[in-house]
């Protein structure tokens, strides 16, 4: 890439996402990636990054969203509008962080919806493939468009936000309600731990950690009717498990207790 496409692009993303200036050191502050930042548990990740310190790259699907972000706190947040499912995500967000950031410490990967078709005469392989697309391939996008970024952190961590319905095991022996979650959603999940331990084992040499974590049961549009936690709450005991936690490849949930694969 020339020196001129690299400032036209700062200067789009400046205009069209609302970023940093060009020239701002960033180098201390620590940098975190989150996906589906725009509500839900992804927006108390963010705000209580914001808390922590972070600089966040907040990826959003909506416009309004971008806007109503960059007028929260615009020398903290770099919002993204980025559908996770787009063919171009892993272009578009490697493009961006080039122009924005030196390096990513911590990604997130929580952007997610369910399905609705239950059970297996309700299973619809459009609809599978619309789960698969945001709980696997999407994450699988973000983490390589983060990769180069996250090699340049000391101790950097990939979170996949999962579901205690992603365990085979507690599917496979009725500990979760399986009347209660799609196949579509518990298959997707599954496949994104399975991504956790492929990457986990492959990066371990490098001294990064990467996680599946359940956030429990949250009170969002997408959480349970009996959701017994607010998404702050969730977030936080999150990054708290971040902090704390010193293995890769593994399956936890926020309170940090380990989950079966
Ligand atoms: N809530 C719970 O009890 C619970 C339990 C277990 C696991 N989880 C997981 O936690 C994660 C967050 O869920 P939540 O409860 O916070 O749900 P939520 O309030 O519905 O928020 C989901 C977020 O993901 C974003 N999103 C969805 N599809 C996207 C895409 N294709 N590209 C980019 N962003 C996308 C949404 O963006 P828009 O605002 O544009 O729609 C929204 O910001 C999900 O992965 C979910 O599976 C939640």
């Amino acid at each position: 890439m020339t020196d001129q496409n690299m400032n036209d692009r700062k200067k789009k993303f400046r205009l069209i996402e609302g970023s940093k200036e060009a020239g701002e050191n960033l180098s201390e502050q620590p940098v975190a990636v989150v996906t589906g930042a725009g509500r839900g548990i992804g927006r108390a990740l963010l705000n209580q990054l914001l808390k922590r310190g972070y600089l966040v790259v907040a990826v959003v699907r909506s416009i309004n969203h971008v806007r109503e972000l960059f007028t929260i706190d615009p020398k903290n947040i770099l919002p993204l509008r980025l559908d996770i499912t787009e063919a171009s995500t892993e272009e578009v967000l490697k493009e961006f962080l080039e122009g924005q950031v030196e390096r990513v410490d911590l990604l997130i990967n929580n952007a997610g919806h369910g399905a609705t078709g239950f059970g297996i005469e309700g299973l619809d392989t459009k609809e599978l493939e619309k789960l698969f697309s945001v709980h696997c391939f999407g994450p699988i996008k973000v983490v390589k468009a983060c990769l180069p970024f996250l090699r340049k952190s000391p101790q950097a961590v990939i979170t996949n936000i999962s579901s205690r319905f992603g365990s085979v095991e507690w599917v496979a022996t009725g500990t979760v309600p399986n009347d209660q979650s799609t196949y579509s959603y518990r298959i997707a999940k599954a496949s994104l731990n399975m991504f956790t331990c492929c990457l986990a084992d492959e990066l371990a040499g490098e001294g990064m950690k990467v996680i599946s974590v359940d956030p429990g049961k949250v009170k969002t549009r997408f959480g349970p009717i009996d959701a017994d936690c607010e998404p702050e709450e969730s977030a936080e005991a999150i990054l708290n498990l971040i902090d704390t936690n010193k293995e890769t490849g593994i399956f936890k949930n926020a309170k940090g207790e380990k989950l079966p694969w």
